[in-house]
């Protein structure tokens, strides 16, 4: 039994760090003292851990004093400024941000894809990867070993709840606007997503969004494949919680669909779903809130033997954030998680 620890956890207010509580009490992680930070606006509220209130604190240097794990997931620039100081005191500080994430001396990690960069030990930081990048991997790495990926076209329909606690409450603000056929408010969001399709990434002079450029470039460190072709286009969809995504990948060799459903079933957190016919694929109201990332409609490309589509969901607050961030700290302390989990 590995002794308790002391775990910080910043942003635990937000999407992804309630998701964080919930994970770190679903896998019995050993936790002797939680500290939770939030931004100043919260200090002195509470959130809920193991049915206790625990209270918030803003950020500040004593806060990771004695700490084992730092679990950030409040932004770029709260990354910036307070993950190097959670690692000088000896914290593993695993960031969701961006931040961190395309630093040569930082690893980017999916555990079960290069889970071999995860440092042993405290004093460091590791990245959590994109959300969409994390389950497109999840599917493809397996895939990768087994006939070389080449070109990857991957179409995104992210759910609302990567955008953040606040974009949600919105979107459901929208929601019931619609319906009473009020204005639907409009403030953090870049338009309406109610009914609706959005691309709500800021766009970079190449027409690409940050969103797909990141999945590119994440992809290709996890992967360590500089070379491979990536053509991604990420659109935002009316779905509470449960990324989707259509991947069209090319390999080295040809891959059937039964070698392809094979190896899938044999790679660790992913689930297949071979069914075939109308509404029998992997679906985001299925998956959210589960761990396994589900691909389904497994199809030989009808041109291109080499190539395969797939149809790829998983829940963006959970693997795509929270699981993985404690997955990684399982795995520098040799933690193995509840049965129960
Ligand atoms: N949502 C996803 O699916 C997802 C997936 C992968 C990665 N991520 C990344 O994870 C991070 C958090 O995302 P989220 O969706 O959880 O966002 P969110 O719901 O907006 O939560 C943001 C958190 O950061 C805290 N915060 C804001 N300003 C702060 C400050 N000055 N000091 C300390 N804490 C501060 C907030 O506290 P208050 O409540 O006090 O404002 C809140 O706890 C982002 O970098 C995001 O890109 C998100």
């Amino acid at each position: 039994m590995i002794d308790p620890m002391d775990v910080v956890l910043v942003g635990a207010t937000g999407a992804v760090g309630q998701e964080m509580l919930r994970v770190l009490e679903q896998r019995d992680f050993p936790v002797r003292r939680l500290r939770v930070v939030a931004s100043p606006r919260s200090a002195g509220g509470t959130v809920t851990f193991r049915g206790q209130p625990v209270t918030l604190q803003a950020p500040s240097a004593s806060v990771f004093e004695g700490a084992a794990v730092a679990l950030f997931s409040a932004g770029s620039s709260i990354a910036r400024e307070w993950g190097p100081v959670g690692a000088a005191a000896g914290c593993l500080v695993v960031d969701n941000s961006s931040a961190f994430r395309m630093d040569d001396d930082i690893p980017l990690v999916v555990p079960e894809v290069n889970g071999h960069r995860i440092p042993k030990s405290g004093g460091a930081i590791v990245a959590n990867p994109n959300c969409s990048t994390i389950q497109m991997l999840m599917a493809l790495k397996p895939l990768h070993d087994l006939a070389g990926l080449e070109h990857v076209v991957v179409s995104t329909y992210q759910a609302i709840s990567g955008k953040g606690a606040r974009a949600v409450d919105e979107f459901e603000r929208q929601q019931r606007a619609v319906l009473e056929g009020a204005a639907p408010p409009v403030e953090i969001l870049p338009g309406v997503l109610a009914g609706n399709l959005l691309s709500d990434w800021k766009h970079e002079p190449s027409g690409f969004s940050e969103e797909e450029l990141k999945i590119v470039a994440e992809s290709k460190k996890i992967l360590e494949l500089r070379g491979l072709r990536m053509s991604p286009t990420c659109v935002r969809v009316p779905v509470r919680n449960a990324h989707s995504q259509s991947v069209w990948a090319r390999f080295h060799r040809p891959v059937s669909r039964a070698e392809a459903i094979a190896c899938l079933r044999s790679a660790p957190g992913v689930v297949v779903d071979d069914r075939i016919g109308p509404g029998l694929h992997p679906q985001p109201r299925e998956v959210s809130g589960t761990d396994d990332v589900a691909v389904g409609r497994v199809r030989q490309d009808l041109d291109d033997p080499n190539a395969l589509s797939l149809w790829v969901v998983g829940d963006n607050l959970r693997k795509g954030a929270a699981l993985n961030a404690v997955q990684i700290a399982e795995r520098a302390f040799g933690v193995t998680p509840s049965t129960r989990a």
